[in-house]
């Protein structure tokens, strides 16, 4: 797809079957995934309910992969050092779910943990400016956030076009999430995206290295 940069291919596990997911984890592991992607919902923030900070200290041990959590959660504070306890390396909490970013951020940074920036569709860039030379990676949603197998929204490609620069040569990473596949990933990267999310594309069958790399290549 892109030879000049690595792509980083982070599976979301939001698809995955919990009744193996320690399995399902190894599997993904072995299939060359290179992040964990921890969907955390509150059926506040977004409208459904997944998995705490204690299912990802259970899981933790299954992979050394980094765990690259994604709280769709409202408040975050309170819920933050359960998850940087539990194993979380990332931890991206939405622009839209906290009023004290500065705040926010530094807690995660305290902790030793990258700090993301979530951004819903609707959610312009320009919204990250005050907060931008705090943090290590943006998530730029391409779905509304809450429930895996969405369809890909595609402004979102013009939306990571026009992120990549404003960040110029800030050392900030873009990550694109929500109804990622083979068909449009290649857009994502050329766009400026430097880490995939993808769910259903992955677990749709149950080889997962060929599905991984469709996305990657
Ligand atoms: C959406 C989640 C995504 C999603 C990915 O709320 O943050 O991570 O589950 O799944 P797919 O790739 O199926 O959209
Ligand atoms: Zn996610």
């Amino acid at each position: 797809m892109n030879n000049l940069k690595e792509i980083l291919i982070a599976p979301s596990i939001l698809s995955a079957d919990f009744s193996r997911l320690g399995e399902e984890i190894v599997s993904l592991e072995k299939a060359g995934a290179d992040l964990i992607h921890v969907d955390v919902m509150d059926g506040h923030f977004v409208p459904n309910i997944t998995i705490g900070a204690l299912v990802v200290n259970s899981i933790r041990s299954c992979t050394k992969i980094p765990f690259d959590v994604h709280l769709m959660i409202s408040p975050t504070d309170s819920y933050i050092k359960d998850f940087a306890d539990a194993g979380a390396d990332h931890i991206s909490i939405h622009l839209e779910a906290e009023v004290h970013l500065h705040r926010t951020i530094s807690l995660i940074r305290s902790l030793s943990k990258k700090v993301g920036i979530a951004i819903n569709p609707a959610t312009p860039i320009e919204m990250l400016l005050p907060v931008i030379d705090e943090i290590d990676m943006v998530i730029v949603m391409s779905v509304n956030p809450g429930f895996a197998g969405q369809t890909f929204i595609r402004s979102t490609v013009d939306k990571i076009k026009s992120l990549k620069k404003m960040i110029g040569d800030r050392n900030i990473l873009i990550e694109v999430d929500g109804g990622v596949t083979s068909d449009n990933a290649r857009d994502c990267v050329a766009a400026g995206a430097d880490i995939l999310v993808a769910g259903s594309s992955i677990f749709k069958t149950p080889d997962y290295a060929d599905n991984i790399n469709s996305i990657r290549l």
